[in-house]
């Protein structure tokens, strides 16, 4: 069977990206990665990338006057590659409504907590502040709401009270790095499903969409 066309979106160092070149270069992955496009010119996930014999480009967002327009160019560049599917990865810029709207249904992203809780920037620090003892990531659907899309998948992680920022977020982007290839998989795989704004996963057991990890 033809595999699954996925374009990842960055700006930042790609370690998902990577975890996600790396996942589908099994045989048997339903999906292939055809393009890592990032809206930094210096992102250094794009060198990675590259290394990784992957489609690279960039489209900068200072070259468009507005969001849209910078979202339209990001699409042109994705289709022109054949992504099906678009996956953000650290990808740090605000999206107009246009372009979760074109993709509606096939544009992921994923974030570092259990949504809805800590949504936007500073993730670690309001999980911290908070004095949440359980944490983790979520992979999400992306709608027009910031960090608000369909749940698809999350992966909890304990929180110490020895825990800074970075002891944190290195704890949650080991799993980031264990499910985004997970749901990409599942995606690759047809399973993927929305009624009503709630997702399902077919043919999994039950509880497949939550990852614990007690690791410190
Ligand atoms: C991750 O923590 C991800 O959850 C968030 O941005 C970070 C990206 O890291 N959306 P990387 O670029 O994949 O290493």
């Amino acid at each position: 069977m033809a595999k699954l066309k996925v374009g990842i979106v960055i700006s930042g160092r790609g370690s998902n990206m990577a975890a996600l070149i790396e996942a589908a270069q099994a045989p048997d992955y339903p999906a292939e990665i055809v393009c890592v496009v990032s809206n930094v010119a210096e992102a250094a996930g794009l060198q990675v990338a590259k290394r990784m014999s992957i489609a690279t480009a960039v489209v900068r967002h200072e070259d468009h006057p507005d969001r849209e327009s910078f979202d339209r160019a990001l699409s042109a560049k994705l289709e022109a590659h054949g992504a099906d599917l678009v996956v953000l990865a650290g990808f740090m810029r605000i999206l107009s409504q246009w372009f979760p709207e074109r993709w509606a249904g096939r544009l992921l992203n994923i974030h570092p907590s259990l949504l809805p809780a800590f949504r936007g920037r500073h993730v670690a620090r309001q999980a911290l502040d908070a004095g949440v003892r359980v944490s983790g990531c979520t992979v999400h659907l992306v709608t027009p709401d910031l960090d608000a899309g369909p749940i698809i998948a999350q992966a909890a992680v304990p929180v110490f009270p020895e825990d800074t920022e970075a002891t944190l977020s290195a704890r949650i982007l080991r799993q980031e790095h264990r499910l985004y290839p997970l749901v990409v998989r599942w995606f690759g795989e047809g399973r993927i499903s929305v009624a009503n704004g709630h997702v399902d996963v077919k043919g999994l057991p039950q509880g497949a969409t939550l990852l614990f990890s007690a690791e410190p």
